[in-house]
């Protein structure tokens, strides 16, 4: 569908910028094509060492967790990479879960459902790593989760070593966690007494796995 697209395509596509590009965030733009809707994630706008060293990178890496993602449910189409500085993802028609607890309440089936997509990906192998974030998570119009944003996802594969599959475990963890933080807002009576504990416990263990994990994740993101 958006096969062959060019940077300098983009423009004569173009339905609306969602947000424009800043130092360090890339400029997302709405496209439609023979009907299609898409959304593109473009850092050719940004300045010419970021766009090249970490615009480069975190586009293949967002592009190599949605081949991953192929077909899983909650998950928008993968469409492709242009010019390796821009991904192109199926439109999800929806808004995304920023601020939404002051206009509604999600009912505590949306976060079954999402704890459904979050069990089919980490099946895939990936732990999203940045679902704590609300605009990750996006409402459908059909009233079901999506979750965008792969750029932080981390695969199994590069933690596999022990001690690092505990890492790996641990990031798996925390997107769950962060179903029950999101769940919180909107239908907190629903979430379990246990759950809440679990949210809420920080043993002395824990809290080095935790010490280990936000090393490891500025580094990475360090590295990007
Ligand atoms: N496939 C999609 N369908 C609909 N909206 C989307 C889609 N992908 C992204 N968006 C919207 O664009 C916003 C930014 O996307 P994304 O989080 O991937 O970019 P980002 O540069 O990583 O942003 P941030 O730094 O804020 O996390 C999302 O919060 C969502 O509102
Ligand atoms: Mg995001």
């Amino acid at each position: 569908m958006f096969n062959g697209l060019k940077l300098s395509d983009l423009p004569l596509v173009n339905c609306g910028v969602l947000r424009k590009a800043s130092n360090t965030r890339p400029t997302i733009w709405i496209v439609e094509k023979n009907g299609v809707r898409a959304v593109v994630k473009d850092f050719s706008g940004n300045r010419f060492l970021f766009r090249n060293i970490v615009g480069r990178f975190l586009i293949w890496r967002e592009a190599k967790a949605y081949r991953k993602l192929r077909g899983v449910r909650g998950v928008a189409e993968f469409f492709g990479v242009v010019d390796g500085l821009a991904l192109v993802v199926e439109e999800i028609p929806g808004r995304s879960l920023e601020n939404l607890e002051k206009e509604m309440q999600l009912p505590h089936t949306f976060f079954e459902s999402m704890e459904t997509l979050v069990a089919a990906f980490h099946r895939r192998g990936l732990a999203h790593c940045d679902l704590k974030r609300a605009p990750n998570t996006l409402l459908g119009s059909d009233g079901m989760p999506y979750v965008v944003d792969w750029a932080a996802s981390i695969s199994r594969g590069e933690l596999w070593l022990p001690p690092f599959n505990l890492v790996f475990r641990r990031f798996m963890l925390d997107d769950e966690m962060a179903i029950v933080k999101l769940a919180l807002r909107h239908c907190p009576e629903r979430v379990s007494a246990e759950r809440k504990a679990r949210y809420h416990y920080r043993s002395w263990g824990e809290k080095k796995v935790r010490a280990i994990r936000d090393r490891l994740r500025e580094l990475l993101q360090k590295a990007v």
